[in-house]
């Protein structure tokens, strides 16, 4: 009957199956439930973190953090603790450099003694750190800790976890936490920014290769989070960039924390906790998973619209400062440096 009324067959398709997609997102599903799961998080001493981790807590996980610093650690063992809900919930720490290879795979090996030798049934991957400051202030170490601080970070921990639930036959769930630098990126960020890309692509790879063994990957893309890292990189963070992110407010960790775990709770692979991430993420789908399609394309619509004007307004920013940042830049003795 619709051809009567002048409409092209695909027109009509593509109506219809954006309706029936959009739905069936809708329609509610058997949700993840942290309880009585052993849930292992990486950067759990401090920030998102350990947000993470008390959330997970709260809601009668049984929580393994794990980072560096052994002080931090024990101080937040003993948040974790004042939010107990049973005296069942395993609740541990362990300090590790996970950075390095062997030290995320004997990380999840000590955590996982806890339980018996069973590995965790979700990792999230909060562990890293930015170091913001221009690109040719840069050598090849600050950029190679750049990607250890980013990528390598999570990326060891994954892995690790992986070949764990494979060779055990079990399955699990990956949750990386990337940022929306993730998906686009400007002046300040050439030793983050990269490194988060790339956990993007690995992200996506294992997406695509974990459904082998039912296993499931989240990636989340915030933007700045209110916590000690954010004021460590704000140290170094180059005045233009400050400048540009002066609107900008930091989220609060336990904010964050909440939209990722209901992110892994509805299934999204890529999470987005705030509206500006969503309008990033609907403008840089490629063949990524929808949310709600309708919504996607009002998305991305704001997004293509609004980018390219925000954009304009950033690089306007950036050439205010020419004149400010090569006199920054003689300050520092670049100009008669030779490396
Ligand atoms: C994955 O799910 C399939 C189908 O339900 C099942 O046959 C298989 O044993 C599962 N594999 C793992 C590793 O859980
Ligand atoms: C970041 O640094 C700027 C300039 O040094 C300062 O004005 C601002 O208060 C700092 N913000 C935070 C959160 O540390």
């Amino acid at each position: 009957m619709l051809q009567y009324l002048g409409l092209e067959n695909g027109v009509i398709t593509l109506i219809l199956s954006t309706l029936v997609l959009a739905l069936w997102k809708m329609w509610p599903t058997k949700k993840w439930d942290p309880r009585g799961q052993f849930c292992y998080v990486t950067g759990g001493s401090s920030g998102l973190g350990l947000a993470v981790a008390i959330a997970l807590t709260k809601r009668g996980a049984h929580v393994t953090i794990v980072a560096r610093n052994e002080e931090r650690l024990a101080k937040a063992l003993a948040e974790l603790e004042k939010t107990r809900q049973s005296s069942n919930q395993i609740l541990r720490s362990y300090s590790f450099s996970l950075t390095d290879a062997d030290a995320s795979h004997a990380a999840l090996e000590a955590a996982s003694k806890d339980h018996g030798n069973k590995y965790p049934d979700t990792v999230f991957m909060c562990a890293g750190a930015a170091r913001p400051g221009f690109f040719v202030e840069e050598d090849a170490k600050s950029m190679q800790k750049g990607m250890d601080n980013t990528y390598w970070i999570q990326a060891y921990t994954a892995l690790a976890y992986t070949k764990q639930l494979v060779r055990s036959q079990t399955s699990g769930k990956l949750v990386f936490t990337c940022s929306i630098l993730g998906y686009m990126s400007l002046i300040g960020y050439s030793t983050y920014s990269p490194g988060k890309h790339a956990l993007r692509g690995l992200a996506e790879s294992l997406r695509s290769e974990l459904i082998l063994y039912n296993s499931s990957v989240h990636i989340m893309f915030s933007g700045n989070i209110d916590s000690p890292g954010y004021v460590e990189e704000n140290r170094t963070k180059p005045k233009i960039t400050l400048e540009i992110e002066s609107t900008d407010k930091p989220t609060a960790p336990d904010v964050l924390a909440k939209e990722l775990i209901n992110g892994v709770q509805r299934g999204d692979f890529h999470i987005a906790p705030d509206m500006l991430s969503n309008i990033i993420r609907s403008s840089t789908t490629g063949a990524t998973p929808h949310h709600n399609v309708l919504l996607d394309v009002l998305y991305a619509l704001i997004g293509w619209i609004g980018l390219p004007l925000w954009r304009r307004g950033v690089d306007s920013t950036v050439l205010k400062h020419r004149k400010e940042h090569k006199d920054y830049l003689a300050t520092r003795g670049f100009f008669k440096s030779t490396d």
